[in-house]
């Protein structure tokens, strides 16, 4: 087993898809999440973009520790991935959670929960590719929670450094509740460092999934991308059992941060509007503010709107 990085926080940020770009993670990281991962990426994409890698996978020296995380079964692709993308990353992560049928049906992320034998022909090659610790990410089962346990023996044999658990099967999606009793018996199941994950809203939740499970490390995805603050608010927690809560205006505030250091990366508009509309959720006004923030087709059409609800706000 590779040794890990030094990690800051055990409060992690979550890869998402279409919401983990860059200029988020940046604030993550610089609010004190422990460690932030890039959205999953193709083994296909990264071989087809090797020449430019680093303008494909935008990142920043101080996300680290810094994950990538990949998907893909093709063990010949998988290799050659890795190969190009070890020399920027402190920890390769492999996608076997992601529930979309236009993925599964490639026999990539969570339909390998069902095939134990090719998972670890994968573990192996993953390992053997790189000298960066390898972790996987991954859910419960397809449509009962089945089979994870040998996947965790599996990755702990084959020398993986970490496993993330999302205690969700792929046919649940994001409803019903993440099983946080099955991450605790992965805890019992494995030696190597576990991250629980799923519906950590609050500082107190995430104490509890670390009392109620002995996870090592807690991930964070939908809250965080809502409140980056949530990572201050939990390392100082769990230094000194309380913490300051943020208002609305407060928490936009670390909008303009991000909109700021969107600048240093290639991030498409309406990535950008997607994060207006979450970082705005929950404030007065933010329902009005989404039908105004679809039809912006600009970054400075985003920052004026933002603007102005900001200064509406109290
Ligand atoms: C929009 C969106 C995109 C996601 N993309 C990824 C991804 O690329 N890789 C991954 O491992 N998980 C992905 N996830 C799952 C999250 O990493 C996390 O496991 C899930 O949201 C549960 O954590 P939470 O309750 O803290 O949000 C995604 C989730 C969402 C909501």
């Amino acid at each position: 087993m590779t040794k890990l990085p030094n990690f800051s926080s055990r409060a992690f940020f979550a890869p998402m898809a279409g919401l983990s770009d860059p200029a988020l993670r940046l604030l993550c990281k610089e609010l004190g999440a422990g460690l932030v991962v890039t959205e999953f990426i193709s083994i296909h994409a990264v071989t087809a973009k090797a020449e430019d890698i680093t303008k494909f996978i935008e990142f920043s020296e101080k996300e680290r520790p810094l994950a990538v995380q990949l998907f893909g079964s093709d063990r010949e692709k998988l290799k050659q991935a890795v190969k190009i993308v070890e020399p920027y990353f402190d920890i390769i992560d492999y996608n076997m959670g992601c529930p979309a049928p236009h993925i599964t049906e490639q026999m990539a992320c969570s339909a390998l929960l069902q095939e134990p034998e090719l998972t670890r022909k994968i573990f192996r090659t993953l390992v053997q590719s790189t000298s960066k610790p390898v972790s996987v990410k991954m859910r419960a089962g397809i449509t009962k929670p089945d089979k994870w346990q040998t996947i965790a023996k599996i990755a702990e044999e084959e020398g993986l450094s970490m496993i993330t658990f999302h205690p969700r099967t792929v046919k649940q999606g994001y409803s019903g509740k993440s099983d946080w009793s099955q991450i605790k018996e992965l805890k019992h199941l494995v030696k190597i460092p576990i991250v629980g994950n799923g519906d950590i809203q609050t500082p107190e939740d995430a104490k509890r999934m670390i009392e109620e499970t002995g996870c090592d490390y807690v991930m964070i995805g939908r809250a965080a991308a809502k409140n980056p603050f949530l990572f201050q608010q939990i390392n100082t927690y769990f230094l000194t059992g309380s913490y300051a809560s943020i208002t609305p205006k407060e928490r936009l505030k670390y909008f303009f941060k991000y909109l700021d250091y969107s600048n240093n990366f290639e991030i498409k508009t309406s990535l950008i509007k997607m994060q207006a509309i979450n970082f705005s959720s929950g404030c007065p006004g933010s329902k009005e503010l989404r039908t105004k923030l679809g039809k912006s087709n600009t970054f400075e059409e985003i920052n004026e709107l933002m603007t102005e609800f900001y200064d509406q706000l109290n």
